[in-house]
């Protein structure tokens, strides 16, 4: 049979895996292939999520598998394979486990749909991204990581919390690397097109800068035994969308720079243009000198990450 559909692979049947899967198939992104080494897992899950199809009323089949070949010719991969954070542990403590999960999975995916566009979930994000490009040799247009829009959904929903407003008139954004160092920008922040700066004090904006950059870790201390899975699927869900519809959203994801803000060779969050051919484009923003030392600081811990990984 013919495939007409669009298709989206996403690898990793566990937590974010399997909702992203639940989000694509709900939006109708295309067909959807849930892989896992636990075939059971990922077949079963991939199931009950088609049987939900004529009651939510979507027409998306979804398949889960073990085996790469099912997943030939997808348009879209989402890697979420991997071990999530226990409490305590930071998001680098992964880096020698999911190196090695990330790198076979990008095998797996590469072999089978040499044209498709990743985008990698699995921590520690922005080595994880650079594990799956060297692996691949993909070019940087077809290798995003997710991070910033996780990151920048969790401070936007703080801000409209704090202001009792809708989120969706709440825009903000994060740079840098997924970790404590990541960027918050509170300058460009705004709510219904008002700067943030000029309706919340400062001393509050800073308390919601800083529950941005510990978001991950306040979902972990509750959840005790996992990682946050709710926001971050749906988060890699809406790169694929505006990949898969060539929305061109201006997103903020993790992109393998070269030269950008006067980085080579290392994934740094930035905003950027995600359409049809992936990532179409690096937004650079004027940085003041704060904002500056910030991502260079962040620059040098994805730095020490990446040379940690000696590949
Ligand atoms: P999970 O433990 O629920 O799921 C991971 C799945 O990966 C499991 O089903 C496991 O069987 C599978 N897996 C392991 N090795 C595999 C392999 N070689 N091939 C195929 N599948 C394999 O974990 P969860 O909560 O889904 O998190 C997944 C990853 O995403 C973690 O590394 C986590 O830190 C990361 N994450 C990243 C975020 C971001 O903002 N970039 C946000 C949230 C999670
Ligand atoms: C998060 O930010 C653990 O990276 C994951 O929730």
């Amino acid at each position: 049979m013919t495939q007409k559909r669009k298709k989206i692979t996403v690898v990793g049947a566990g937590f974010v895996g399997s909702t992203a899967a639940h989000w694509a198939a709900a939006k109708e992104l295309g067909d959807v292939v849930l892989v896992d080494i636990n075939e059971g897992a990922a077949k079963g899950k991939a199931l009950d999520l088609f049987e939900a199809s004529p009651v939510e009323q979507f027409d998306s089949r979804v398949i889960g598998t073990s085996n790469y070949e099912d997943t030939a010719n997808s348009d879209v991969a989402i890697i979420t394979a991997g071990i999530p954070r226990k409490p305590g542990m930071s998001r680098d403590d992964l880096l020698a486990t999911n190196s090695k999960i990330v790198k076979d999975c990008t095998e797996g995916i590469a072999k089978y749909s040499p044209h498709c566009t990743l985008i990698i979930v699995s921590n520690p994000l922005d080595a994880m991204a650079y594990v799956a490009k060297k692996v691949s040799g993909f070019p940087r247009n077809r290798v995003i990581g997710m991070a910033g829009v996780l990151d920048g959904a969790r401070f936007r929903s703080f801000i409209a919390e704090a202001l009792d407003v809708s989120v969706k008139d709440v825009q903000a954004f994060v740079l840098g690397g997924h970790g404590d160092t990541m960027v918050p920008m509170p300058r460009h922040c705004s709510v219904g097109g008002v700067p943030l700066t000029e309706i919340m004090p400062k001393e509050q904006l800073n308390k919601l800068v800083e529950r941005t950059r510990n978001g991950g870790a306040e979902i972990v201390n509750l959840l005790k035994t996992g990682s946050a899975y709710y926001a971050p699927s749906a988060s890699a869900v809406q790169m694929a969308e505006s990949i898969i519809k060539d929305q061109k959203r201006i997103l903020p994801c993790a992109v393998y720079l070269e030269g950008e803000y006067g980085v080579k060779g290392l994934f740094i969050g930035v905003l950027a243009k995600l359409g049809f051919d992936g990532m179409e484009k690096v937004i650079e923003v004027k940085l003041n000198d704060e904002e500056k030392a910030g991502l260079q600081k962040s620059i040098g811990a994805v730095q020490e990450l990446v040379t940690a990984l000696k590949l």
